[in-house]
C-alpha cells in the first residue's frame, strides 16, 4: 500500500490493454473494493464507487478542491445511467457527507450540473436549486459563489418546445455551484483575468471622469487605472466543441466509446486555476474521462478521480499518453484552446426589436402543437 499526499493507494490493476475486437458495453466495476486502475506522475485514477474511494482512501481534511461534474437528474437518460431528479436529493445525500469530510477548511466543491425539463411539458426542473439548497441548509456548506457555464455552440433544444412549438428559448447555460466547508475557501481572481474590452481600453486611453452612477456606485478615478487586464465576471463563456483532440484520437484508435459528457478542460483549469496550488489534492468523484485529472497533472497539482465504468477509465487512461508540450508557455490544450482575444458576441436583446411582431401570442400558451405541415425552424443546425 503506498501512502500519496491525502490519500493511500493498494496494488496499480492497470492500465488493461482496450477490447480486442469492437466496442465493449459499458461494465461497472464489480462490487465492493474499489480497485487503483491507473497511476500518473501527480495522480491516481480509481475504478469504482466514489463513496468507497473517499471512505477507504482519503483522510478527514485533506482535499483542497473537489471539482467535478455529477450525473445530472435527466429526464431522458444517457448511456451510463442518470438520476431521476425527483429523486437526486436522497441519490446525492452520501456524497455530500463524505464531501464534507474530506475537504479542508479552505477547499471548495465545485459542481458543475445541468439543469433539466419536466417530462412532457415545458417547465423546468428545481432539482439542481433543490441540490443547492440542500448542501448549504443540511450539511452546512456555503455558497462561495454561484457562476453559470455558457456554451455558445449549444444547439436548441428541446425541439418540441424550442423548434416546433417556439415557446422557449434554447438552454445554454449550466449551473456551477462553487461551494466552500467555511466561508474563507481560499481563492484568488488573479489567476483568471481577462484581457479588457474594447470600451474599457478606450476609456483608459482616453480618460474616466469620476462620477456617481444612476446605480448608486460611486465610481472613482481608481476606475481608470490599468491593471493589465479585467476581473472575469461569474459568466463563463466556454464551447464544448471537442471533435478533434488526442483523447478522442486515442479512443478510436482503441476502438472504446468516448465518454458522451465530457465538460471542457478549460471549465477545471479555470477553477484549479483560481482556487488551488502547485502540490495542492484536487478530487473528481465523478470522473468520467478524466479531464479533472488531466488538467491538474499538467497544472502540477495532485489528484484523484474515480470513475464507475470501466469503458470510460480504459478511455480516460489515453489523456496521459499525450506528450507534454516542450514549451512551457504552450497553451496546455491546444485542442480546445482558443486565443488570448477570443471573445464571444452575445447580442443586446433589442438588436431585432424595430422590426413588426408578427402574429399576435397563441392564447393557449402553446398547448395546441402547430398542425402536421409544420417544420422545426431554424432546426439544430442552423441556430448555434
Ligand atoms: C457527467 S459524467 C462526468 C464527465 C466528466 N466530467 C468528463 O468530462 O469526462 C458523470 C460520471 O459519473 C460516473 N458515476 C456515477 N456514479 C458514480 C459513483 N458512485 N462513483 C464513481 N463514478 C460515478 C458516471 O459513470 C459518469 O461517467
Amino acid at each position: 500500500m503506498g501512502t500519496r499526499t491525502g490519500y493511500h493507494t493498494d496494488t496499480v490493476v492497470g492500465p488493461v490493454g482496450p477490447p480486442a475486437n469492437g466496442r465493449t458495453k459499458l461494465r461497472p466495476a464489480t462490487a465492493g473494493a474499489p480497485v487503483e486502475y491507473f497511476r500518473a506522475k501527480y495522480g491516481t485514477i480509481f475504478l469504482g464507487d466514489s463513496l468507497n474511494v473517499l471512505d477507504r482512501h482519503v483522510t478527514p481534511a485533506s482535499v483542497d478542491l473537489i471539482m467535478t461534474s455529477p450525473p445530472f437528474g435527466l429526464v431522458r437518460k444517457k448511456d451510463y445511467g442518470n438520476v431521476d431528479s425527483g429523486k437526486y436529493l436522497e441519490w446525492f445525500r452520501p456524497f455530500a457527507a463524505v464531501f464534507k469530510r474530506v475537504l479542508k477548511d479552505t477547499g471548495s466543491l465545485v459542481i458543475d450540473i445541468g439543469g433539466a425539463w419536466m417530462a412532457g411539458q415545458p417547465t423546468r426542473s428545481l432539482y439542481h436549486y433543490e441540490l443547492l439548497i440542500m448542501l448549504c441548509r443540511e450539511f452546512g456548506f456555503h455558497l462561495a459563489q454561484d457562476f453559470f457555464w455558457w456554451s455558445p455552440s449549444k444547439l436548441p433544444a428541446p425541439a418540441e418546445w424550442v423548434n416546433i412549438r417556439r415557446i422557449r428559448v434554447k438552454d445554454a447555460v449550466n449551473c456551477i455551484w462553487w461551494l466552500s466547508p467555511t466561508p474563507w475557501p481560499k481563492a484568488s481572481n488573479r489567476r483568471v483575468l481577462a484581457p479588457y474590452s474594447v470600451a474599457m481600453k478606450g476609456l483608459l486611453k482616453n480618460g474616466y471622469k469620476p462620477m456617481l452612477r444612476p446605480s448608486g456606485h460611486d465610481i472613482s478615478e481608481h476606475f481608470a487605472i490599468d491593471n493589465g487586464a479585467a476581473i472575469p465576471p461569474n459568466l463563463l463563456a466556454i464551447p464544448n466543441t471537442e471533435s478533434n483532440s488526442y483523447y478522442l484520437r486515442y479512443c478510436k484508435e482503441h476502438n472504446l466509446s468516448p465518454h458522451p459528457a465530457r465538460f471542457p478542460a478549460a471549465l477545471p483549469e479555470y477553477f484549479i486555476r483560481m482556487l488551488t496550488d502547485k502540490g495542492d489534492l484536487i478530487m473528481d468523484p465523478f470522473g468520467g474521462s478524466c479531464v479533472t485529472g488531466e488538467v491538474a497533472e499538467r497544472l502540477q497539482r495532485n489528484w484523484l478521480c474515480s470513475e464507475l465504468l470501466e469503458d470510460y477509465v480504459m478511455g480516460a487512461v489515453g489523456r496521459f499518453a499525450r506528450p507534454l508540450p516542450s514549451n512551457p508557455q504552450e497553451s496546455l490544450f491546444p485542442d480546445s484552446a482558443v486565443s488570448g482575444d477570443t471573445a464571444y458576441k452575445l447580442y443586446h436583446p433589442a438588436a431585432l426589436w424595430s422590426k413588426a411582431e408578427g402574429d399576435p401570442l397563441a392564447p393557449d400558451g402553446g398547448r395546441k402543437r402547430p398542425g402536421a405541415g409544420a417544420r422545426a425552424e431554424h432546426g439544430p443546425r442552423g441556430d448555434r
